[in-house]
């Protein structure tokens, strides 16, 4: 089957980039055009560890499964009586890449995010924990740069143009304990939408490490006032 090299630059809903990566080998459109079947989906195993699906184009398929060394995999297409063996391509093991909805469709998109950004401003307003830090704060403005954020750090179709998580968070005084409860509480809206683990694990684990852009005050101490120099941000 023919051979070709594809250089694409890959970007990882996660903010991670691998930009010029190259595969060499035979593409799948060109592997799976022969193969007449009914299914909507095909699932690859690559050999590097990475499972991918994606619908399938055209031709439909069951099954890929790649064996070989990361340079020069072989895949075995099995479709009962019909098999179909090539070439196929993958580079190492960042070269599989994850086809999987993003955490934004499985969210539920932009109208679901900003339900939730709603409510958990509501329930962050009534937390004794964190409530007087907002108290300054146009809402307006909150909810539309947190929904930017949200949407397309999780993959979606928004750009986020607000200030970053250092300058927006400055002279707010905001604790340790404070963060922890900021996220307790946007653990509890997710719960409260029925979002699930899996995707409440994923927005924590992307949220968590802006910690260290957020916090100015190494203690547990929760409910501290905001101090009287914040100058908060000007209405949109
Ligand atoms: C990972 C955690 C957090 C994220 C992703 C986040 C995100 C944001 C975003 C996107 C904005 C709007 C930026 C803009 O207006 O340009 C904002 C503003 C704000 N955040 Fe956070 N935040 C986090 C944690 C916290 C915590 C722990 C507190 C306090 C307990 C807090 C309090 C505030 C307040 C009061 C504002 C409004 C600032 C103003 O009025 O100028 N945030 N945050």
């Amino acid at each position: 089957m023919p051979s070709e090299t594809v250089t694409a630059d890959i970007h990882c809903v996660t903010k991670w980039s691998k930009l010029d990566t190259s595969w060499r080998g035979v593409s799948l459109d060109t592997l799976l055009q022969p193969v007449e079947a009914t299914a909507e989906y095909v699932l690859a195993f690559c050999d590097g560890g990475y499972t991918s699906w994606s619908q399938a184009f055209g031709t439909d398929h069951e099954v890929l499964r790649g064996v070989g060394t990361a340079a020069r995999t072989e895949d075995v297409h099995d479709l009962g009586a019909e098999r179909v063996q090539a070439q196929a391509v993958a580079n190492d093991s960042t070269g599989g890449g994850r086809m999987e909805k993003s955490l934004y469709e499985r969210l539920g998109g932009v109208d679901a995010i900003t339900a939730v950004v709603r409510a958990f401003e509501d329930r962050a307003g009534k937390d004794d924990r964190i409530s007087q830090k907002f108290a300054r704060t146009d809402l307006a403005r909150l909810t539309k740069e947190f929904v930017d954020q949200l949407c397309e750090a999780t993959g979606g179709p928004c750009t986020y143009t607000g200030r970053n998580m250092t300058e927006t968070h400055a002279d707010m005084g905001v604790t340790n304990g404070e963060f922890d409860a900021f996220m307790e509480v946007l653990v509890a809206t997710l719960d409260e939408f029925r979002v699930g683990k899996a995707e409440q694990d994923e927005l924590v684990s992307m949220l968590r490490p802006f910690r260290g852009e957020i916090v100015e005050v190494d203690s547990s101490q929760v409910g501290t006032a905001l101090p009287s120099t914040f100058v908060p941000a000007p209405a949109l």
